[in-house]
């Protein structure tokens, strides 16, 4: 509740964006019964457990517990305020906010504060480096190097790359903007000697941001001018607090809508390429940082599409890396698999600059290779095939081949195509293709082959229980069982509501539903009817949202009774020793506080301070 967006622009912002789309940003999401499902974005799954409901506009995880409205989820998987949530999804929605609201963004906590000065060193550094690249003489080399190279100003500014000239430039610029001598030291920017002085980490390079999935800059990249034997082609920032290369996958932050609408992404070797594409229209391009590719950022491209193309430079090295990498991912992700080529060794990026655009966007419409097409021209690279030898080593590998796919129709394609080249006879090759797969023990997940079926969606979350918790919180207690279904019927039936707030004393055993009936009671004044959405909003960030979320994902009848609502009164009311209701007091207390409600404070602590008086009765009737 501590930003200072009007409510109702708030509330203006959640209606016009659906959640479910918001959300597909970033999840690939599928419809199943009444809620949408997808791979958790918080934590690495194989199996969908993250759910969306469009009706009630939340989404909630029942493996890791995480919920809450479209805000929340922003702000936890970007580490946003709300503010800045806010700004992110009207900007989304195409909402228009005054620019008061956008220019706000409190950290929280001094994590935070360290985490956004750092980030504020690097948007501050690329604005300077593009302004030397853009604006001054010492950038003109660098300016006519990226035009040569086919790179025009707008396509300059959409990447923000810039140029750090030969002599220092970010050193003296923070020293006289008075900036905190450990900051620059953690910033990765600068190199340290050993006597602690500090000196520019980029000089005379041309600079490509490093820019994280929200499009913030993190590191940097960058490509020396001229070849030199001592130093390397391109140089990276170290590892910070912000930056860690292997969670880390270049344009991702751009392509990610591109990858929606065209529902693959293209991987390729180095960023000039996905410049490249960029400038020929090809939009859904990524680089993982010179490595090969991580965990990581498999996940990070599971979540957004099914279909992965691998365009790595079409010379040998290319070829190798290619094969490694459908190597790994075919037993590593549920990806399908592609490969696109370049003709005639080139990478992409010289083959646009040397053919153009059009035929370079031909590759990309009419050059999809499968995995194993790839493979058996790859298996041919050393081999002689006018040599019978050679040939007989090829087609066994090539059977060895296609053993491991899974699909018969794609075995006959390509053992029509062994038996046209090699004129054999295809029933001996069926046979012996047979006995290979027969040989096979592991059942390794085929690359290529059409897709095995995706695991089915979870429909049944686990534990379809009334208490709707996450598994690994373990099996709750009858009481809190009771707290939740409870909870539950007081923010939607106000008639339960006025019933049990007039019950004298009534309180929750476990802090957190107390909390959220504080909040609620606070709520109720200023809201005539619950709306999940809004209250998760109200309450502001305090780790509670995920518990209201997930009692909307229990399963509970439609309509409730008063002997409902008294056994589970009942049940709660009887369950209270003393120190129990201390601590419920106590968060009661804390929440009243953190509203700024002064006589329920006042109240409060009376309550408590007679709790206290209970319990010294208490333990002295124990001592007696
Ligand atoms: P250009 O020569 O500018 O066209 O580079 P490129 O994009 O073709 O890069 P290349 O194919 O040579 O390398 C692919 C990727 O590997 C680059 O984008 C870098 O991420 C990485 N890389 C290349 N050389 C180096 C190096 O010397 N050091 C580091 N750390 N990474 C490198
Ligand atoms: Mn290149």
């Amino acid at each position: 509740m501590a930003n200072l967006i009007p409510e109702e622009k708030v509330d203006q912002v959640r209606s016009a964006v659906n959640i479910a789309d918001f959300v597909g940003q970033y999840v690939q999401l599928k419809k199943a019964g009444k809620n949408l499902f997808g791979l958790c974005p918080f934590h690495e799954e194989r199996t969908p457990s993250f759910s969306v409901n469009e009706q009630k506009q939340i989404f909630h995880c029942f493996s890791c517990g995480r919920g809450g409205n479209v805000f929340s989820f922003i702000m936890d998987l970007e580490n946003l305020s709300f503010p800045e949530a806010v700004v992110k999804v009207a900007d989304f929605g195409h909402i228009d906010l005054p620019a008061t609201y956008t220019a706000q963004s409190q950290p929280a906590t001094p994590k935070d504060q360290e985490q956004a000065d750092l980030l504020t060193l690097y948007a501050d550094s690329t604005k300077l480096y593009q302004h030397v690249l853009l604006n001054t003489t010492a950038g003109e080399a660098a300016l006519d190097y990226l035009h040569q190279r086919g790179l025009d100003d707008e396509t300059i500014k959409t990447f923000g790359i810039g140029f750090a000239p030969p002599k220092q430039l970010l050193l003296d610029f923070f020293k006289e903007h008075q900036i905190d001598y450990q900051l620059l030291r953690q910033s990765g920017l600068f190199i340290e000697n050993q006597a602690g002085e500090l000196r520019d980490r980029f000089v005379d390079r041309v600079l490509f941001p490093i820019k994280d999935a929200s499009g913030r800059v993190i590191a940097f990249s960058g490509r020396i001018l001229k070849k030199s034997p001592d130093e390397p082609k391109y140089l990276n920032s170290p590892e910070t607090k912000l930056f860690n290369k292997r969670s880390v996958l270049f344009n991702f932050d751009l392509a990610r809508g591109a990858i929606r609408q065209r529902k693959s992404v293209v991987l390729f070797e180095g960023f000039m390429d996905v410049i490249a594409a960029y400038r020929a229209g090809i939009q859904n391009g990524v680089a993982s940082m010179g490595t090969s590719l991580t965990n990581e950022q498999i996940y990070m491209l599971e979540r957004v599409t099914d279909q992965l193309y691998i365009c790595y430079d079409s010379d040998m090295p290319g070829q190798k890396a290619t094969d490694r990498a459908l190597k790994l991912l075919s037993g590593n992700s549920r990806l399908k698999l592609g490969v696109l080529q370049m003709p005639d060794g080139m990478d992409p990026d010289e083959y646009l600059r040397s053919a153009g655009a059009e035929k370079f966007v031909q590759v990309f419409e009419a050059g999809k290779q499968t995995p194993t097409a790839f493979e058996m021209q790859y298996l041919r690279r050393d081999l002689n095939l006018q040599n019978t030898q050679d040939q007989l080593t090829y087609i066994g590998a090539v059977l060895q081949q296609l053993s491991a796919l899974s699909s018969n129709v794609e075995q006959d394609l390509y053992l029509n195509q062994l038996v046209q080249e090699f004129g054999l006879d295809k029933e001996d090759l069926r046979q012996q293709l047979r006995s290979l797969v027969g040989q096979q023990t592991v059942h390794r997940q085929p690359h290529g082959g059409p897709p095995t079926p995706p695991p089915p969606v979870n429909m049944t979350p686990p534990p379809p229980t009334i208490t709707g918790m996450a598994p690994e919180n373990g099996p709750i207690s009858r009481v809190e069982r009771a707290e939740r279904l409870l909870l539950f019927r007081l923010l939607h039936d106000h008639d339960v509501w006025l019933r049990v707030m007039a019950i004298a004393g009534f309180h929750f055993v476990h802090d957190q539903y107390q909390q959220i009936l504080v909040y609620a009671e606070a709520y109720f004044k200023t809201h005539q009817q619950f709306e999940l959405a809004n209250f998760t909003d109200f309450m502001g960030d305090q780790g509670l949202q995920p518990v209201v979320t997930s009692l909307e994902f229990m399963d509970v009848a439609g309509e409730t009774s008063k002997e409902e609502v008294a056994d589970l009164v009942n049940v709660i009311m009887n369950q209270q020793p003393v120190a129990e209701k201390i601590n419920g007091k106590k968060a009661e207390l804390t929440a009243a506080k953190q509203l700024g409600n002064r006589d329920l404070v006042q109240q409060l602590t009376l309550e408590l301070i007679e709790l206290y008086r209970q319990a010294q009765r208490v333990q002295q009737a124990d001592n007696l």
